[in-house]
């Protein structure tokens, strides 16, 4: 919206003027977040493809030193880091499959000893089994918890011996934790489900502390887990409104807000970054 819009739509509600956001002189919407995490450090699980990628790097563009970890691709985790690297920031690759509880947990303590403190978790590591419910094995419903869910909590138990009043406890959900638009994904909908409630169960539990957990749901994101060309696209595009899939960068637009100052007063909340698919 240019600015002489803003002020028509001021207008137009009745909204007196010094009610509007301020911004200072010559500042604009491109540098009006940058640096807000100068001096933070994140943590991003999954974080050196995709979504997770994406938000790490975002993350460090605003200022924070941040440690991505990934289960088997050290080259791709070794290229987040050099691009953070290359443009002035401070980043560090673990490799930790969510699913190895002490593995997530020695993350944590490593991202600590590396920058000194840790002040946002990003629990984005998530894989998927898109199957019918009678084909799928224990083995696959085990794995797909033992990802999304359980290392989730043990990477928030792990980081809450270090996160103080201020933190943000970021968990990646998705669309289908609150609605399943396509068959074939009812074991990864439950994951995102209970994902949805954890966040809001934290929530309770932390915002005595100052911390806020909150979740963020993407719809169809274009990555190597859910490509948005192909055959397995077409339902998907089909339910967005926008008749799009999304970009990583639009998904870690809404995390970088919510892991900064601003988002001061959102708590256990359920963002959906989805293109209007869950409308
Ligand atoms: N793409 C979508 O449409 C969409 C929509 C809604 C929600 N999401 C959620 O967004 C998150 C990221 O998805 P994505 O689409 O970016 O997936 P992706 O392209 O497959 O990337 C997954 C990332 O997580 C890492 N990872 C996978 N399994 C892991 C494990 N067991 N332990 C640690 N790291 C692991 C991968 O590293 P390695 O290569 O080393 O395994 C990679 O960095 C997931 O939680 C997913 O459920 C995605």
């Amino acid at each position: 919206m240019l600015c002489s819009d803003l002020v028509a739509y001021y207008e137009m509600w009745n909204i007196p003027l010094k009610q509007q956001p301020q911004t200072k002189k010559g500042q604009n919407m491109s540098n009006k977040h940058e640096r807000e995490l100068a001096g933070k450090v994140a943590l991003v699980t999954g974080g050196s493809r995709g979504i997770g990628a994406a938000i790490a790097e975002r993350l460090a563009a605003d200022g924070a030193s941040v440690a991505v970890t990934y289960s088997k691709g050290a080259d791709a985790a070794a290229s987040v880091v050099e691009a953070i690297e290359r443009a002035g920031g401070k980043a560090v690759a673990i490799q930790a499959d969510a699913a190895d509880a002490d593995a997530v947990r020695n993350a944590v303590e490593r991202t600590v000893t590396t920058f000194g403190r840790l002040d946002v978790l990003v629990n984005n590591a998530g894989t998927a089994i898109p199957m019918k419910v009678e084909e799928t094995t224990l083995a696959d419903f085990d794995r797909v918890f033992a990802v999304n869910v359980r290392g989730a909590f043990v990477a928030t138990q792990a980081a809450l011996k270090h996160i103080k009043s201020g933190g943000r406890i970021i968990m990646i959900g998705s669309v289908l934790g609150e609605r399943v638009f396509l068959p074939g994904m009812a074991p990864y909908s439950a994951t995102k489900g209970a994902i949805k409630m954890f966040t809001q169960g934290l929530a309770r539990e932390l915002g005595a502390r100052g911390i806020t957990v909150n979740n963020v749901q993407p719809g169809p994101i274009d990555t190597d887990l859910n490509p948005a060309s192909g055959e397995w696209a077409v339902g998907q595009k089909a339910v967005v409104p926008l008749d799009r899939y999304g970009h990583t960068d639009e998904v870690a637009a809404l995390v970088a807000f919510v892991a900064g100052p601003e988002s001061s007063y959102i708590n256990g909340a359920n963002l959906t970054v989805d293109g209007g698919t869950n409308a």
